[in-house]
């Protein structure tokens, strides 16, 4: 491959495309010309497993390396020092904020926190079976409705007011999932508080007691939700970058990326470890039958929380997030054979041909779950809190899409159905 340029040969014409390189020398092929200087000639790469959509400053992955950082600075690092509000504000805007620029936000945000009275009627008609997720996604499309100045945003100062709002709104809808399901009343918590100490008041304050913020619990999800805040070109992420291309509202947009998270492949699949574990325990903790049909390629099931598209090696989240089970377990003196479980499968994983052959290691959904049951949260919703952390994410990306004026997203396609036929009346066929 010479300097800068990529040299295609197609039916013995070549065909120069330039190379771009990214500040973490990431190579990458520009065919923007390709179809136009072939005569139609396009590439194909189902789950775009080697295609990229976007230049991007937000996320930076090394998935051989393990490396995650936001905005150049290490998850291990944010994870440790910052805060969930720190850390939105980083991805949305760039810039970790000043104290002042914090507090700002923290206002702007609480200024918004409040849902329209109308929401409930929709909340009101879901059955409580109703799963959490598909709720979540509805009614974050709803507010479109009740915000409709949160469409047709041009301007930062617009796209801000629509960033602001539903960093206010969105942990009351999903308190109010979560306490419709339980038959609670619907609260909004008290807006002295932090960021996330609100979200877990508004989630589990019992309307005939005082609520007592956990310090465990609330350094726990702030934690969890720096881990979750964005991951550069994923499924969900995708999504809400494609659905705001076409100029669709941000909460439209975010809406689409709530649904893409809800898959078992994806974001569901942290609700899918638990059962899973939790299947395995009353198993008889019999974790060799389950590695058995992991590997089984006649049987659908995989060991979920294992594998990832681009790390393969190890999930740096995973690993923080292993780590904080075992605190926060302790912490909260709780003893839970999950966890046992969980650890038992991993060591066997990890020696297993099988896994290391392919490279699949415990990620992010791993661990999460267990903690996510100690601070007692119910499995259904343990992917509710999965959105919550990649909010800000899903926000950075379709501001800068939109800031970057990107074109409308529309895949081509190789075409392999039927050539053309005469149409056949009914009674000859
Ligand atoms: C998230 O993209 C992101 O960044 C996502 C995420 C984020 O923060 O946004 O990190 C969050 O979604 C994490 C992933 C959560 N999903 C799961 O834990 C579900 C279980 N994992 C798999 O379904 C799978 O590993 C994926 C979906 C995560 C990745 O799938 P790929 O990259 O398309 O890999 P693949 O399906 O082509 O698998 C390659 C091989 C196959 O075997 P062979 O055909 O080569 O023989 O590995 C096997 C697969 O069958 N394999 C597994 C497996 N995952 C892959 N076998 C058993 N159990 C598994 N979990």
């Amino acid at each position: 491959m010479s300097d800068n340029i990529a040299t295609l040969e197609i039916n013995g014409e070549k065909h120069e495309f330039p190379i771009i390189e990214g500040t973490e020398n990431e190579i990458a092929i520009d065919i923007k010309k390709l179809r136009g200087s072939t005569g139609g000639v396009i590439t194909i790469d189902p789950g775009y497993k080697n295609t990229g959509s976007c230049q991007s400053g937000i996320t930076f992955l090394d998935g051989e390396k393990g490396v995650l950082r936001y905005r150049g600075y290490a998850i291990e690092d944010l994870a440790e020092k910052a805060d969930f509000l720190e850390v939105a504000y980083l991805l949305i805007f760039g810039e970790l904020p000043t104290k002042e620029q914090l507090e700002k936000f923290h206002k702007d945000i609480k200024k918004e926190s409040v849902v329209d009275d109308d929401v409930k009627k929709i909340l009101d008609a879901f059955p409580k079976s109703a799963h959490p997720m598909g709720v979540l996604a509805s009614l974050t499309n709803a507010l479109t409705a009740f915000n409709p100045s949160s469409v047709n945003v041009d301007s930062e100062e617009d796209m801000y007011k629509a960033i602001v709002k539903i960093l206010g709104k969105f942990p009351v809808l999903v308190a109010w999932t979560m306490r419709k399901k339980q038959g609670l009343p619907l609260d909004y918590g008290d807006s002295s508080l932090g960021y996330v100490e609100n979200v877990l008041k508004m989630m589990f304050k019992q309307p005939n007691e005082a609520y007592t913020l956990n310090p465990i619990v609330v350094n726990a999800l702030d934690k969890l939700l720096i881990l979750h805040a964005d991951h550069e070109q994923n499924c969900s992420t995708s999504t809400v970058r494609i659905v705001g291309s076409s100029h669709a509202g941000l909460f439209a947009s975010l809406a689409a990326g709530i649904s893409a998270l809800w898959g078992p492949l994806h974001g569901g699949a942290n609700q899918a470890v638990l059962e899973m574990l939790e299947g395995i325990r009353q198993d008889g903790g019999d974790t060799k039958k389950y590695m058995a049909k992991a590997k089984d390629k006649s049987d659908p099931f995989r060991l979920m929380g294992f594998g990832h598209r681009v790390y393969k090696n190890f999930d740096p989240r995973a690993t923080i997030i292993k780590k904080a089970a075992d605190e926060v377990l302790g912490d909260l003196g709780v003893e839970d054979p999950i966890l046992d479980i969980a650890k038992g499968l991993e060591s066997e994983a990890l020696e297993d041909k099988y896994f290391v052959d392919r490279k699949l290691y415990p990620n992010v959904d791993f661990y999460s779950g267990i903690i996510y049951r100690a601070m007692g949260i119910p499995t259904e919703m343990f992917t509710v809190m999965f959105a919550l952390g990649r909010l800000p994410g899903w926000i950075a990306q379709w501001r800068e899409m939109r800031l970057r004026k990107e074109p409308i997203g529309r895949p081509r396609q190789v075409y392999i159905g039927e050539n053309h036929r005469e149409f056949k009346n009914i009674s000859n066929r």
